[in-house]
């Protein structure tokens, strides 16, 4: 296995930026909880992306979780999602007892459509928050969803768990919403091995939400809790590998548009072959390289001889309301993201590769024609 190539695996520094910081853990014996590194990680993220504050948690789905809770949402209520993601973003709606209702995507940006979502509030006025992603680092149309939210009064969650890096209009995706939130999972575009980031503006409800991921301890000598608890902070030492990687944010960006520029003008011009949208107003981190298919070579084409090569590509992700586990809940669309789902082809975008690897991978595809 040793040898395989990753749609996106970890790539720590060439410089050791993040065994110095959980070196120094070490050398304290600072390994938890929390220490200098988590608000070292929180400080330098939220500088990152100009958010006034973060609490550093133990994944992505965690600050969905509660972003949700911040946010209001409980029973019964209903929430907005796009239905092409991937399933953590539509997980926590569940874990609060909400209703995730689902929305289409368009083809000018693969994410959340706004015609649909206004559609949606027409359907359902009485939503208590939407949740919009960033899909493969792309960004979703901010200008158009932000005014919707604002106008129907919803609270707006950005989940950019894939988006770390990418620029929307010159501001950072994730800073739109009243929340935002990052992954730093193993395979995204920096990782912790496992960890994720709540952002806010909002400082009193960032300092809530590190309350309620600290088992919501009240202040007093004994334990005591009014309110229900979770265990979702992140280690000093984790936080350490974040706060390394994060110096080499900048790096991997460019080597992932160099993946997709490379692969773009390798394939772009093969009979059926579309690259994943780019628009003027989006400088996208380029995390993971996706193309559709519409000719006589189909995405299984291209898994099964990538795969004869011990090299990982996927299709793209499976939409919820398309899940067993969703299916039951209400869709607001047309068929942009089963088109997707049916055309796409997730190409490996690992920023480890060489050039050689790189090229091989071009003549592998190639060849299918
Ligand atoms: C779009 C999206 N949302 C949420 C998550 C959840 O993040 P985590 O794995 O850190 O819980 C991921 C990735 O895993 C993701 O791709």
């Amino acid at each position: 296995m040793s040898d395989r190539i990753f749609l996106s695996s970890p790539h720590m520094s060439d410089e050791g930026y993040e065994m110095e910081y959980v070196q120094e853990a070490f050398d304290t014996n600072w390994i938890a909880p929390l220490g200098e590194n988590v608000n070292g990680f929180e400080r330098e993220l939220a500088g990152k992306v100009g958010s006034k504050a973060a609490a550093a948690l133990s994944s992505g789905t965690a600050a969905i979780h509660l972003a949700l809770r911040a946010a209001g949402v409980g029973e019964g209520d209903i929430v907005f999602c796009p239905t092409l993601t991937f399933s953590a973003t539509a997980n926590p709606i569940i874990y609060q007892n909400a209703t995730p209702v689902f929305i289409d995507s368009n083809d000018e940006t693969w994410n959340m459509c706004p015609k649909a979502l206004e559609e949606a509030f027409q359907k359902y006025p009485d939503v208590k928050a939407v949740i919009v992603v960033h899909l493969y680092g792309l960004s979703a149309d901010m200008d158009k969803i932000v005014e919707l939210c604002k106008k129907h009064n919803v609270v707006l969650i950005e989940d950019a768990a894939e988006s770390l890096g990418t620029y929307y209009k010159g501001q950072h995706t994730g800073t739109f919403g009243d929340y935002g939130i990052f992954s730093f999972n193993g395979n995204k575009i920096i990782t912790t091995s496992g960890g994720g980031m709540l952002v806010s503006n909002n400082e009193e409800r960032i300092a809530k939400a590190r309350f309620w991921a600290t088992q919501s301890k009240d202040k007093a000598r004994h334990y005591q809790h009014s309110e229900l608890g979770f265990n979702y902070r992140m280690s000093n030492v984790v936080a350490g590998i974040g706060r390394g990687q994060l110096k080499v944010l900048d790096q991997r960006v460019e080597k992932k548009k160099y993946i997709y520029e490379f692969y773009k003008r390798e394939l772009g011009d093969l009979e059926g072959v579309q690259f994943m949208p780019t628009n003027e107003w989006d400088a996208p981190n380029y995390w993971l390289s996706v193309m559709t298919l519409n000719g006589k070579v189909r995405p299984l084409d291209i898994f099964e001889a990538l795969e004869e090569e011990n090299i990982e590509s996927r299709p793209i992700w499976k939409p919820m309301h398309m899940q067993p586990f969703f299916e039951k809940y209400d869709f607001v669309g047309t068929d942009v993201s089963e088109k997707l789902f049916e055309k796409g082809v997730c190409l490996p975008s690992d920023t480890k590769m060489t050039d050689a690897q790189l090229g091989k991978i071009g003549e592998i595809i190639k060849e299918l024609w």
